[in-house]
């Protein structure tokens, strides 16, 4: 049995990767690192210095000049964890819908992966840990223990983060965050370095017909095939 398990789980924008993966660290208490969280971090940072999204040398350099730091809740307000910047807390401002229009044009930048990919590779490394993303499988830990890769229609996913918005009493226009969502699937597919794609060895998991409960089920169930106890199974 293994004592240090890596498992990577990638899927596009809003197919439940972060729940989910939340869910299973909790189960095998590892670390959840949502490297998503990252790559909006520098997004905000961008806007915030009124840089503009497109001048990739100057994106790029503040993604090499700013501290990004992932710690366990601090308030109990429905956030997973606390997002900072050079220790400014910017956990729900990551969330807006400016940082989420201009995040996946800032992710295709190389200077940007590049200094996410090394503080990914510096946390992951310590093992016990539940990494979600789009490229953990294949490029951040291409060694990881396990691979899942998840999947959902546009439609579905959008529903879901149309419902999650509303819960936090937003109220949003559902075709406006289908076509954004469709606009991310497609930059986030077809950039040049890391895209979004499963891993050779991925196992794909279809979630449009699965609960939360469903999909965690069937990871934990990989996760004890590959050595784990879970539950004494
Ligand atoms: O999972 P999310 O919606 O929070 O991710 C936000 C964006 O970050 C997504 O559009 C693409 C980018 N991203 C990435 O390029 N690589 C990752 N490992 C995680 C996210």
């Amino acid at each position: 049995m293994k004592d240090r398990i890596t498992i990577a789980i990638d899927g596009p924008a809003a197919s439940g990767k972060s729940t989910v993966g939340e869910y299973v660290a909790k189960k095998l208490d590892y670390l959840f690192f949502d490297t998503g969280i990252m790559y909006r971090a520098v997004t905000l940072a961008v806007i915030r210095k009124s840089i503009k999204p497109e001048a990739e040398s100057e994106v790029s350099k503040l993604a090499e000049s700013i501290q990004i730091d992932i710690l366990p809740p601090s308030c109990p307000d429905g956030r997973k964890a606390d997002v900072l910047i050079d220790g400014d807390d910017v956990t729900w401002e990551v969330r807006s819908k400016e940082v989420e229009a201009n995040v996946s044009l800032v992710s295709t930048y190389k200077g940007v992966r590049d200094a996410m990919t090394g503080q990914q590779r510096r946390i992951g490394s310590r093992g016990d840990v539940v990494m979600v993303g789009r490229d953990i499988g294949t490029v951040v830990f291409p060694d990881a223990d396990l691979k899942v890769y998840l999947e959902a229609s546009a439609e579905v996913r959008a529903r879901r983060r149309y419902e999650e918005l509303l819960e936090r009493g937003i109220n949003s226009d559902f075709q406006e965050i289908l076509s954004s969502t469709k606009r991310r699937d497609e930059i986030d597919k077809n950039r040049e370095i890391a895209p979004l794609k499963p891993a050779d060895d991925a196992v794909i998991i279809k979630t449009d017909d699965l609960t939360i409960e469903g999909v965690v089920e069937a990871i934990l169930s990989l996760v004890s095939k590959i050595g784990l106890i879970v539950d004494g199974r």
